[in-house]
């Protein structure tokens, strides 16, 4: 048998490198950190060891993506953990954004993250785990985070579908859907205005109950009150209406 490692994607900013920090605690041999920037990945390894592979990927293109597939079928390794978290986001109007910036957006949010699920689970065993980063931008839809809100539901709607394909093999998936998380992801300025967080959370306490709620073998993890309250909102209220709210707040940033 190979060695038993984590492959987590998005391993040098805000979430992953936390979930590194968290993994580097369990039995793993080695921890596959997958981001664009090599000397982030590289100050990542200097900082917390040798286990760190240093993985320098794009995942927005497909060679790339596929190449952790070959790395996959040379080394059979048995894969304890994927986290499926490097993603990109963007506030602003649907006219604001790129054909390209579309296509990237998609990419990595939904297709890196599934074929990465199907590359990964031939070399799982009971006990492995997925956890997809969705969002609690995947309870409703948000109109001027249109794009990312809709990634973020496919990606919710994947993790838990899979979860239930995958019950009996004692492998578990889990969307874990944070509210506002603490990193370098968030537009801290639209239009010259500072924006605001409502029940922002660290980076650290998304990471810790999202693995407590994997190993517990839940399909959805969700970590502050807050998002718990905002959760049962979007379930109980017409979606037209708690979009009015949205909308409401999101204005204020001008956005048209
Ligand atoms: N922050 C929040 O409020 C929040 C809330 C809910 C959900 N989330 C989700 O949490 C996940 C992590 O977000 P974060 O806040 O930790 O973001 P972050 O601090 O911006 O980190 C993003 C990570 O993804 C990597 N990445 C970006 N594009 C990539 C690409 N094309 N190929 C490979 N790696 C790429 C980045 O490294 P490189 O730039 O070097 O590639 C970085 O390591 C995302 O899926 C996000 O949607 C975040």
């Amino acid at each position: 048998m190979g060695n038993k490692i984590a492959i987590i994607t998005g391993a040098s900013g805000g979430i992953g490198r936390e979930f590194v920090k968290k993994l580097l605690e369990e039995e793993v041999d080695e921890i596959w950190a997958v981001a664009r920037n090599r000397e982030k990945l590289v100050a990542l390894q200097k900082e917390m060891g040798r286990k760190i592979v240093v993985i320098p990927k794009d995942l927005t293109k497909s060679k790339e993506l596929y190449s952790i597939g070959e790395m996959l079928y040379k080394e059979k390794p048995v894969v304890a953990y994927l986290v499926n978290n490097a993603g990109i986001a963007r506030m602003g109007s649907y006219k604001e954004f790129t054909v390209e910036e579309i296509e990237n957006t998609i990419n990595i949010n939904c297709s890196a993250m599934a074929v990465l699920c199907t590359m990964c689970i031939p070399y799982m065993q009971k006990g492995s785990r997925i956890l997809n980063i969705s969002s609690a931008s995947a309870f409703q839809p948000q109109p001027y985070l249109n794009l990312y809100g809709a990634t973020k539901v496919f990606e919710r709607n994947y993790s838990r579908a899979l979860n239930a394909e995958l019950k009996g093999s004692g492998i578990t998936v889990t969307a874990v859907c944070p509210g506002w998380v603490d990193t370098e992801l968030l537009m801290r300025k639209v239009n010259g205005k500072t924006v605001k967080f409502p029940g922002m959370v660290s980076a650290a306490r998304v990471v810790e109950t999202a693995l407590k709620d994997a190993k517990r073998g839940k399909d959805m993890s969700v970590c502050s009150l807050y998002v718990k309250y905002e959760h049962v909102i979007a379930k109980l209220f017409p979606q037209r209406a708690v979009m009015r709210v949205w909308i409401k707040g999101i204005r204020k940033y001008g956005f048209q």
